[in-house]
C-alpha cells in the first residue's frame, strides 16, 4: 500500500462528502416545498453517511496515525492537539445539524431551513479547513520526514486497522492504541493546548 495515495483518496472521499452535503442542503433550502421531502430525506441520508465516514476517520487518525506521526515527528505535536480539537468541533457541528434535520417536518417548509443552511455551511467549511490542514501539516510530513522503514510500518498498521475494519472489528495493531495510551494523549494535548492558549494569551497582553 502507498500510504501517500491512501492518505490522497481519503482526503479526496471526506471533500467529496462535503460537496454533497453543501448539494443536498442547498436543494433543501431553495427549491421549495414541492421538492420538499425528497430532499429532507436526502439530506438526512448524507449525514449519517458522512457520520459514518467522521467516525472512521477520527478513530483512524486519532488511534494510528498521530500515535504514531507524534513519536517520530515531535514537532507536529501541536498540530496534531490542534487537528484532535477539531475533530471535536466538527463532530459538534453535526450533532446539531443532525438533530436539527431530524425535528423538521417533512410538509413543512419552517424558518428553521435558514438555520440548517447555515449550520451545514460551518460544518462544510470546518471539514474543508480540517481536511487541509492535515494535508499541509501531517501528510507533509509523512512524505519528507519519515524514512522508508518507517513509512512502511506505518503501511502496515494502516493495512491492519482497514483489516480489522472491514471484518467489523474495533481493535487495531498499533500499540500505542491501547486505552491507557490514548487517556494519556488526551491529558497530554489539554496540557499542550492550555499552556498554548497562555502563551498566546501573555502576547495579546504584551501587546496591549
Ligand atoms: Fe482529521
Amino acid at each position: 500500500m502507498n500510504i501517500l495515495i491512501f492518505f490522497e483518496r481519503e482526503g479526496d472521499k471526506m471533500v467529496s462528502r462535503a460537496d454533497r452535503l453543501h448539494d443536498v442542503l442547498t436543494h433543501l433550502r431553495y427549491e421549495g416545498r414541492m421538492s420538499r421531502t425528497k430532499n429532507l430525506r436526502a439530506a438526512r441520508d448524507v449525514i449519517k453517511n458522512l457520520e459514518v465516514r467522521l467516525e472512521e476517520h477520527w478513530n483512524f487518525q486519532e488511534k494510528v496515525i498521530f500515535p504514531f506521526i507524534q513519536i517520530r515527528v515531535p514537532r507536529q505535536e501541536a498540530a496534531i492537539h490542534f487537528l484532535e480539537e477539531e475533530h471535536e468541533g466538527i463532530k459538534k457541528y453535526k450533532d446539531n445539524l443532525k438533530r436539527a434535520l431530524q425535528r423538521q417536518s417533512e410538509s413543512n417548509a419552517s424558518l428553521g431551513d435558514g438555520k440548517i443552511y447555515e449550520q451545514g455551511i460551518c460544518l462544510i467549511s470546518l471539514l474543508h479547513h480540517h481536511l487541509g490542514f492535515e494535508k499541509r501539516h501531517i501528510y507533509r510530513s509523512v512524505r519528507k520526514e519519515l524514512r522508508q522503514d518507517e513509512k512502511n510500518e506505518m503501511s502496515k498498521r494502516i493495512a491492519g486497522w482497514v483489516k480489522k475494519q472491514r471484518k467489523g472489528k474495533n481493535g487495531f495493531a498499533a500499540e500505542e492504541a491501547d486505552a491507557g495510551s490514548f487517556g494519556r494523549r488526551k491529558s497530554a494535548r489539554r496540557n499542550s493546548l492550555n499552556s498554548l492558549r497562555a502563551h498566546c494569551s501573555s502576547r495579546r497582553q504584551s501587546h496591549d
